[in-house]
């Protein structure tokens, strides 16, 4: 147990300063302040619904007029989200240009369980306010350093292991069936039935889609290159998440074993406290600005 973590600001710059290969591990508290619901928190998606009825593969086969839905009421949700400072400021360090005025020769890899797509629309939106970084933001380097590891929620990918299409959409609604059903689970409504062939299908074959998204039991994306970053990361940035679902949760505390640094920003305490080397209770979208001096 390390000795109580420091809220010291300063601490931290000089932390971050010193950081080469600095990593990112964000949750839903990211985006609690741009309107997406949580999980756990008050107000949070699994305190209402059970998830193991939602978020399953196999609750999308016993009912995907329901996993739609569902998943349709997550998208509208998102889509109504604008990106709040929390997201700007880690989109900021992520373009090696703005990261350089903070700390030079480092490297940054956000990996974000968020599927609401709000650090990558955030990325879009420096871009847009700063034309001269468009070209850095647009490059691989820069996008391929936000690693959505539990999914899209905006992509639609078909169910036929023949096929396997992915497609990116924003399409509100998703497709004609679903849309008045977003009310549904903003009210704890018994959902109307929607027949599978009104469903959203697969642009390429036809078959059943499903959302974009890594369910319960299914294997999160980029494990392998997100291991060999938290072997190698000296200082862990964990924002806005209960640390309580693995593998997410664990990166912090491999990168402390490591003998790396580690900053929690979160409202309140939470199972990541324990590797902390800084704790900043706190609105992210307040602390964590402040505290990437951007
Ligand atoms: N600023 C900082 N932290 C916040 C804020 C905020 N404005 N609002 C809420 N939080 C914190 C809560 O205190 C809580 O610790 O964000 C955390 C949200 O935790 P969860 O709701 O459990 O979300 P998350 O940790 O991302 O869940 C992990 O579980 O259901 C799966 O796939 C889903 O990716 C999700 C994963």
């Amino acid at each position: 147990m390390s000795s109580s973590p420091s809220d010291d600001m300063s601490a931290f710059t000089s932390a971050l300063k010193s950081s080469k290969r600095t990593i990112a591990v964000a949750g839903a508290g990211l985006s609690a302040a741009s309107g997406v619901p949580t999980f756990r928190g008050a107000g949070g998606l699994w305190r209402k619904y059970d998830a193991i009825k939602l978020a399953t593969p196999e609750a999308f086969r016993a009912s995907p007029s329901r996993v739609w839905q569902f998943y349709h009421y997550r998208r509208e949700k998102a889509l109504a989200a604008q990106p709040n400072p929390g997201h700007l400021a880690l989109a900021k360090f992520s373009v090696p240009s703005i990261r350089e005025t903070v700390v030079l020769g480092a490297s940054f890899t956000l990996i974000t369980q968020n599927v609401d797509g709000l650090s990558r629309r955030a990325l879009t939106q420096i871009a847009e306010t700063h034309p001269e970084l468009a070209d850095e933001v647009s490059s691989s380097a820069v996008q391929n350093s936000m690693l959505e590891m539990h999914g899209r929620l905006f992509d639609v990918v078909c169910t036929s292991a023949r096929c396997g299409h992915r497609e990116f959409n924003l399409h509100s609604p998703v497709c004609p069936a679903l849309a008045g059903t977003e009310n549904v689970f903003a009210r704890d409504e018994p959902e109307p039935h929607i027949d599978e062939k009104d469903l959203p299908r697969c642009k390429n074959c036809g078959s059943l889609a499903r959302p974009g998204v890594v369910w319960f039991g299914e294997m999160p994306w980029f494990l392998d290159e997100i291991d060999g970053l938290v072997d190698h990361a000296d200082l862990c940035i964990v924002v806005g998440t209960s640390s309580t679902v693995y593998p997410a949760a664990g990166y912090a505390h491999a990168v402390k074993m490591n003998g790396g640094n580690v900053a929690v920003f979160n409202l309140d305490r939470s199972d990541g406290d324990g590797d902390a080397d800084f704790l900043f209770l706190g609105p992210a979208e307040t602390t964590l600005p402040k505290a990437l001096g951007l």
